[in-house]
C-alpha cells in the first residue's frame, strides 16, 4: 500500500493556469492562486510520489484525453507514460488496474548467493513503483508447487539486503524436474493471474524458468478443460487478459527498446531540473482503494467456452545469482564476488600461522565445474599454484616445483588453491588429500583447509550488492516492456545485456559436454573475457618461473664460469623495466607492484623499483628487485616503497635519469597527477596503472582502490544505518569523500539503498534539498521509519558543511524526522585491497610488462568494457577533465538516479 500526496503544490516565476493542464486531463484538481499551482488528488488520479518525476496514478480513460491534447502521439507509447507538462516537469504516469496487467513472482532458487536480497529489494520496490503488484515465492520452484506464494509490499523482505542468504528462502526442488510438479507450480501462478516470473539462480534454476515458460501455455490449458478453476477465477483471467488486449495492444505493436528505462536507469542522468519548483505536501493518507478495478464492461462478454481466450504467456527473467559464476553468457554472477571475499579473508588470516610454521597450505574452494572461484582467489591471494576444472595440467611435478622455488626465495606462506571439481587430462577428479599427499610426499610440511559453506554466507561485498540492485530494476523494466522470449540478464563491468535465455542453457549443455569429453580448450573459450585472460597470465607466471629456474638448476652454482646454460642466459641482451608508485595511496598499489616485479622476472625482464616515487627516480634511488621480493608486502594496502610528495616533476630530468640507468620503460603506478606527469614524458615505454581510490580517472572503468574504498564505506555506512535504526524516524546522512568525483557516493549509495544521493557532477539549488525533505516527509508520514541514510559527496552544496545540511534538511521536516550525520574522511579508504582490487591490479601489473615488451609507447592500462585494453596516453587525456580532476561523462554516471527508483 503506497501513500497518496493529497496536495501538491508548483510555484515558480511566470506560472499560470494554463500549465497545470495536463494534471486536470489526469482527472486531478487543479487550482491556481497568484504564480502557484495547487494540485489535489482526487477519486479518479492520485499523486503517488514526486520521486524520478511526478508519479501520477489514473484511470485509463486519462489516455484519450492526453492524445486529443497532443500531450501523448496516438500511435502507441511505452507504459508507464512519461510526460513533460508544460513546465518542464517530468510526470509519470501509471494506470489503475495495470496491477493486474502485470504481477511479477520472485524465486530464489538452487544455492543461495550473496546479493540476491539486494535484487529482491529493488524488483520489489522498482515493480511497486510502476504500478506492477510483486510475489515472493518462498523456498524456490517447491514453493511455487506448495503454493508458498505471498505478496510482497513496499517494506516487506527488504531488511536484509546488506547479509547473505535470501529472504526468499531457497531449495534445490526434485518435484519441478516432474512435468506434473510444473503444472501444479503453473496453475498457482494462474490462479494469482501471475504474468512475470524473475528467477535468481544458477544454470538449473534457470533451465527450470525455461522449461517452465516453454509448457506454460500447455498447463494453462489442460488445467482450464480439467476444470481446475473456478468461474469467478477464470471471469478474472479474462477481464485481466481482455483489459491488456485493449490497452496495451498499440504498446505490444509499437515496441520500443525496453532498455529505455523506467526508472532512468539509461536515461538521461539528469534527474533534476536547474531551476526546481519546490514541491509542497501538505498532507498524505494511505490509500487502499486506488486499485480497485472497473470490471465489468469486461466481464459482460465473458462466457464464452473457447479456452484460448483465457490463456496468456509467461514472461521470464533470469538474474545470475550463483556463487560458481558458471553460466554461459555473464560475466559475473550474483555471489561469486563475496564468496570470493571469503576466501582471501580465509587467506589473510592463515598467513600468519603459515609463515610461523613455514607451513604449506591446501584450500579448498568451492567450484563443481567452474574454477572462477579458485582461480580469481588464487590471483588475488597470489597463491603458489592452483587447480580448475577447465585446465588440467600435468600438474605434481610443475606444483611442487613452484612451492619449492617460492620457499628458495623466501615466501614461507606459500598454498595451492584446488577448487573441489579440479581434475586430471584424463578427467578423474583430483581430491585435495591427493594434493596434500603430493606436497608431503616433497618434504613440506602441509594442511588442509576446506572452506565449504563459509564461501556462501557472510556480509555481502559492495559489487554483489550494487549488481543486485541494479538487476533487480533492469529485471522490472524488461518485464514491464513487451517481451515474448525468456531472457537472462547478463552482467559485464560497464553494464548489462539481455540474452536469450535458450541460448545460455543450450550453451551451458554444450560446455558440459565438452567437459565430458574432455575437450578442456574448448570449455575454456566457453568462459569470460576476464577469465580467459586470468587464467593465461597466472598459467604464464607458473611455467616461466618454473622454466627459468630449471635452467638455472641443472649447474650446481649458477654463477660458475663454465656454465654453458648460464653463461647463454647472460649472454642474452635483457630488458630494464622500472617500477614506482605515486601520488596520493590507494589500496592494491601494492599488488600491482609485486605482479609486475614476479611477471617481469618471470618473463626473463630485469626489473628495477624506484622508492619514493619521481622524486626516488630523481635522486637515483634505482633498486634492483628479485622473485618474490613483494610477495610478503602484495596484499598490504600501503605503498611499500613509498609515493613521494611532490607534485611539480621536471619530465626533462626523469628522461634524463632513465637513461641514465639505462631502463627501456617505466610502470607507474599512480593517480591523475602522476597520470599528468607521465604525459609529458618522451622517448621511452611508459606505462600506467589508474591507482585512485575516487575511480575519477579518465579511459578505463575503474581504478585500483576504488573497490577497497567503496567496501570500506559500506562497512562505515552499516554502522550509520544501525544507529539510525536505533533510533526511530531519524535521517542519517553520510559524507563520502572522493573530491571532485562522485563514483564513491553513487556506487556506495545504491549498495547501501540510500535514499538519496548527491553528487558533484550535479549542480544543486537549495531547491533540491527541500525536495528531498519534502519526500522524506512523505516517507514519514506514511510510517515511522528506521535506517534511512543519504549519500553526500564533500563537494556538493559548494561544500556545505555535513552538519549545516543536517540541519537545513531539518529545518523543513515539520518535526517528522530527525537527522545527525557522519563524516567518512580517510577512513573510507580502506585497508587492505578488496579482491577486486587485488584481481585488477594483478592482472593490469602483467599486462603493463607485456606492453613494455611491445614497445607501446605512452599509455595507460585498465579494465574497458570487461577485457584489460592498452589506450594511448593522448586518447586518455581527451576524457579528463583537468580543472574538476575527473573524468567526462564516466560510464557509471548512467545510474544516478537508481537510488529514486528504490529508495
Ligand atoms: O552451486 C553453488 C554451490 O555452492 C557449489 O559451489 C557447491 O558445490 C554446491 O553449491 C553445494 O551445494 P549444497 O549447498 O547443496 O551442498
Amino acid at each position: 500500500m503506497q501513500a497518496t500526496v493529497e496536495e501538491l503544490v508548483l510555484s515558480g516565476d511566470g506560472v499560470c493556469r494554463a500549465q497545470g493542464e495536463v494534471y486536470e486531463l489526469l482527472g486531478l484538481d487543479v487550482i491556481y492562486d497568484r504564480e502557484t499551482l495547487k494540485i489535489y488528488s482526487t477519486r479518479r488520479a492520485k499523486i503517488k510520489s514526486m520521486s524520478a518525476g511526478i508519479h501520477v496514478h489514473a484511470y485509463y480513460g486519462a489516455m484519450d484525453r492526453l492524445i486529443t491534447r497532443g500531450f501523448v502521439g496516438d500511435d502507441g507509447h511505452n507504459m508507464p507514460l512519461e510526460i513533460l507538462d508544460l513546465m518542464g516537469n517530468k510526470v509519470v504516469v501509471t494506470f489503475m488496474g495495470r496491477e493486474d496487467l502485470n504481477r511479477i513472482a520472485i524465486i530464489t532458487s538452487g544455492g543461495d548467493a550473496p546479493g540476491m536480497n539486494s535484487a529482491i529489494k529493488s524488483i520489489v520496490r522498482t515493480g511497486i513503483k510502476w504500478g506492477a503488484s510483486v510475489y515472493g515465492v518462498y523456498k524456490g520452484y517447491d514453493g511455487l508447487i506448495n503454493n508458498n506464494i505471498r505478496k510482497l509490499g513496499w517494506d516487506t523482505e527488504t531488511h536484509g539486503s546488506s547479509q547473505g542468504g535470501t529472504v526468499l528462502l531457497s531449495a534445490r526442488s526434485k518435484r519441478f524436474m516432474d512435468r506434473e510438479g510444473r503444472k501444479q507450480a503453473a496453475l498457482n501462478l494462474i490462479k494469482k493471474r501471475i504474468n512475470c516470473l524473475v528467477v535468481l539462480g544458477g544454470d538449473g534454476s534457470l533451465e527450470g524458468a525455461l522449461v517452465l515458460k516453454n509448457e506454460f501455455r500447455e498447463h494453462f490449458k489442460t488445467l482450464v478443460l480439467e476444470g481446475r478453476f473456478t468461474r469467478d477465477e477464470l471471469k478474472k483471467i479474462y477481464a485481466r487478459k481482455n483489459r491488456k488486449n485493449r490497452k496495451e495492444g498499440s504498446e505490444e505493436q509499437t515496441a520500443t527498446d525496453a532498455s529505455r528505462g523506467y526508472s532512468d536507469f539509461y536515461g538521461k542522468p539528469e534527474c533534476y531540473k536547474e531551476h526546481p519548483n519546490i514541491y509542497r505536501d501538505l498532507n498524505t493518507t494511505e490509500d487502499a482503494s486506488s486499485c480497485d478495478l472497473i470490471e465489468s464492461e469486461v466481464f459482460d462478454s465473458f462466457g464464452d467456452d473457447d479456452v484460448d481466450q483465457y490463456l496468456y504467456d509467461l514472461k521470464v527473467v533470469g538474474i545470475p545469482a550463483t556463487i560458481d559464476n558458471d553460466l554461459y553468457g555473464t560475466s559475473t554472477s550474483l555471489g561469486e564476488n563475496t564468496a570470493i571475499h571469503r576466501v582471501v579473508e580465509a587467506i589473510d588470516h592463515l598467513m600468519s600461522t603459515m609463515k610461523s610454521h613455514s607451513r604449506a597450505f591446501v584450500i579448498e574452494v568451492m567450484g563443481r565445474r567452474c574454477g572462477w572461484i579458485a582461480l580469481m582467489s588464487a590471483l588475488a591471494g597470489a597463491a603458489d599454484y592452483v587447480l580448475l576444472p577447465e585446465a588440467p595440467a600435468d600438474w605434481r611435478a610443475e606444483m611442487v616445483g613452484n612451492l619449492r622455488i617460492a620457499r628458495k626465495h623466501g615466501k614461507t606462506g606459500v598454498f595451492v588453491i584446488i577448487a573441489e571439481g579440479a581434475v586430471e587430462p584424463d578427467g578423474a577428479r583430483i581430491r585435495a588429500s591427493e594434493v596434500v599427499k603430493e606436497i608431503d610426499g616433497a618434504g613440506i610440511d602441509v594442511r588442509l583447509l576446506r572452506l565449504g559453506h563459509i564461501q556462501r554466507g557472510g556480509p555481502t561485498s559492495a559489487q554483489d550488492r550494487i549488481y543486485g540492485t541494479l538487476l533487480g530494476v533492469k529485471a522490472v523494466e524488461i518485464m514491464l516492456s513487451p517481451m515474448k522470449e525468456a531472457v537472462m540478464i547478463s552482467s559485464f563491468k560497464d553494464g548489462f545485456m539481455e540474452m536469450d535465455l535458450r541460448e545460455v542453457i543450450e550453451q551451458n549443455k554444450t560446455v558440459k559436454a565438452l567437459q565430458q569429453s574432455l575437450r578442456f580448450d574448448e570449455v575454456l573459450a566457453h568462459r569470460s573475457k576476464l577469465f580467459q585472460q586470468a587464467n593465461a597470465y597466472f598459467r604464464r607466471v607458473m611455467t616461466r618461473v618454473n622454466s627459468i629456474e630449471e635452467l638455472r638448476h641443472r649447474c650446481k652454482d649458477p654463477r660458475e664460469k663454465d656454465c654453458a646454460v648460464c653463461m647463454e642466459m647472460d649472454r642474452q641482451p635483457k630488458r630494464r623495466i622500472g617500477v614506482l608508485q605515486s601520488g596520493k595511496r590507494s589500496s592494491g598499489m601494492n599488488t600491482a607492484l609485486n605482479a609486475v616485479v614476479q611477471y617481469a622476472l618471470a618473463a626473463g625482464v630485469e626489473a628495477y623499483y624506484i622508492p619514493n616515487g619521481f622524486e626516488g627516480l630523481l635522486g637515483n634511488q634505482v633498486i634492483k628487485a628479485s622473485l618474490y621480493e613483494f610477495s610478503g608486502d602484495a596484499n598490504n594496502g600501503g605503498s611499500v616503497i613509498g609515493l613521494g610528495t611532490k607534485r611539480q616533476i621536471d619530465p626533462a630530468m626523469i628522461q634524463e635519469k632513465i637513461e641514465k640507468f639505462g631502463l627501456d620503460s617505466l610502470i607507474v603506478i599512480g593517480d591523475s597527477h602522476a597520470l599528468l606527469v607521465v604525459e609529458k614524458i618522451r622517448g621511452v615505454n611508459v606505462v600506467f596503472i589508474p591507482a585512485s581510490s575516487s575511480n575519477n580517472m579518465p579511459g578505463i572503468d575503474m581504478s585500483i582502490g576504488a573497490d577497497t574504498a567503496l567496501n570500506a564505506i559500506l562497512k562505515l555506512s552499516d554502522v550509520s544505518k544501525l544507529n539510525s535504526f536505533a533510533c526511530k524516524n531519524n535521517v542519517f546522512v553520510v559524507e563520502i569523500g572522493g573530491d571532485s568525483c562522485g563514483y564513491l557516493s553513487l556506487m556506495g549509495g545504491i549498495a547501501a539503498g540510500a535514499f538519496e544521493v548527491f553528487i558533484p557532477e550535479r549542480k544543486y539549488l537549495i531547491g533540491h534539498l527541500s525536495e528531498t525533505a519534502q519526500r522524506l516527509r512523505v516517507r514519514f508520514r506514511e510510517k515511522s521509519r528506521r535506517g534511512i541514510v543519504l549519500f553526500r559527496n564533500e563537494r556538493t552544496f559548494c561544500s556545505m558543511s555535513t552538519g549545516s545540511f543536517c540541519k537545513a534538511l531539518k529545518t523543513d521536516s515539520e518535526d517528522l524526522f530527525d537527522t545527525d550525520f557522519s563524516v567518512l574522511g580517510q577512513l573510507e579508504e580502506g585497508s587492505n585491497p578488496s579482491p577486486v582490487d587485488r584481481i585488477n591490479a594483478s592482472m593490469l601489473g602483467f599486462k603493463a610488462v607485456d606492453m613494455c615488451l611491445e614497445n607501446c609507447g605512452v599509455g595507460v592500462v585498465g579494465f574497458r568494457e570487461d577485457a584489460i585494453e592498452f589506450t594511448a596516453i593522448e586518447d586518455v587525456l581527451r576524457d579528463f577533465d583537468r580543472e574538476l580532476n575527473r573524468a567526462r561523462n564516466p560510464l557509471w554516471l548512467k545510474y544516478s538516479n537508481i537510488c529514486r527508483s528504490i529508495e
